[in-house]
């Protein structure tokens, strides 16, 4: 029998903040946790000790369970050994298939959340273990992994796998996450909705610009924001790199528009070029409307800033009311 997912994850309500790397800091992940929520924080990218730190600041903030985000398409050993070594509750794995990871970390002890893009993924996924699963649609902000949209994608995968099933993309109201449930999914994956909360760390352009944007002003490209992580497709608001790439005919990388031009820098004074992958930072200067403003397409349902732990609320309590009312005539 399925378990529940607030067995499986020891918490109050299935709202979970998506890793969000660059924007979904401590203060956030912990005040989605604190909120009764189930917090994810992505830590792929930094060493070994790095991870160690990371948990370990995230623990100062919260005594609840989170999950540790890694990165699958780059070298993710040595960060899931030490999220086995400090014991964290659970890995969140993305971008990737691998069976023995998810092996591994079972081995030592994590409850595993694994993220797919079609049913056959999730069965493989459930297959070696993993305890959740994350159905990421099309609709995404950031990097998106399949093609399938979450209205098509839940049911498949709630109907492909017998452990909880979180719904991922699109979702950024009540409403949403009551359509979640309706299709079988146990919680929801939220990314988009978090940007406006008042604890994730990005610069007030790219916020901004969340706030005023509507359903259409995003844009999945393959390849557009590919310094730094090549191949990988991606959804972000269009703003002046994309529209000039539009206009001069989608060329091949190495052939775009102001290809290689530094656009602005990170705090540490590192630069950031046209089309690198990056979250601009509050710190960050430059052109940041320029950068790749990661965003999903239910964007224009999120017009404020809110704590983490008023949007948590006011999702959780608006879709309990709506699934409870039956008030919908048919
Ligand atoms: C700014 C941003 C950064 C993201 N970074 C990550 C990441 O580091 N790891 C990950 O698994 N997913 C990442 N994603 C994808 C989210 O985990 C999630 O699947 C997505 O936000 C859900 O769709 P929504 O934005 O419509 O809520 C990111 C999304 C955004 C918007």
């Amino acid at each position: 029998m399925k378990m529940h997912l607030w067995e499986v994850l020891g918490i109050e309500k299935p709202i979970l903040s998506a890793p969000m790397a660059g924007a979904a800091g401590p203060d956030l992940v912990a005040a989605v946790c604190n909120a009764g929520g189930y917090g994810v924080i992505p830590l792929w990218g930094k060493s070994k000790e790095q991870v160690g730190a990371g948990i370990d600041e995230l623990r100062e903030l919260t005594d609840r369970n989170f999950a540790v985000n890694l990165n699958l398409s780059f070298p993710y050993e040595d960060q899931l050994e030490m999220c086995i070594a400090k014991g964290v509750h659970g890995v969140s794995l993305f971008w990737g298939m691998e069976p023995s990871a998810i092996e591994r970390a079972k081995a030592g002890g994590l409850t595993v959340l694994s993220s797919v893009g079609t049913a056959e993924e999730a069965r493989t996924a459930a297959n070696a273990g993993a305890d959740v699963i994350v159905a990421q649609g099309w609709e995404a902000g950031g990097h998106v992994w399949g093609k399938v949209s979450t209205f098509a994608l839940v049911p498949a995968v709630v109907d492909a796998v017998d452990v909880p099933v979180v719904a991922a993309g699109g979702i950024a109201d009540g409403r949403g996450m009551a359509a979640a449930m309706m299709l079988g999914a146990s919680g929801v994956w939220i990314g988009t909705r978090f940007l406006a909360s008042s604890e994730a760390t990005i610069h007030d352009v790219y916020r901004n610009r969340i706030l005023q944007a509507s359903e259409a002003d995003t844009q999945w490209a393959h390849n557009l924001y590919d310094v730094a992580w090549p191949d990988a497709p991606h959804r972000a608001l269009t703003n002046s790199t994309s529209q000039d790439w539009i206009d001069k005919g989608c060329s091949a990388p190495g052939k775009r528009p102001n290809e290689g031009e530094q656009i602005g820098q990170r705090p540490n004074g590192d630069p950031v070029v046209r089309y690198q992958s990056y979250t601009p930072l509050p710190e960050t200067s430059g052109d940041v409307e320029a950068m790749s403003l990661w965003s999903g397409q239910g964007v224009s349902l999120v017009r404020e800033i809110k704590s983490a732990v008023d949007i948590v609320d006011e999702i959780y309590q608006t879709a309990k009311g709506l699934l409870s009312s039956g008030q919908t005539a048919l």
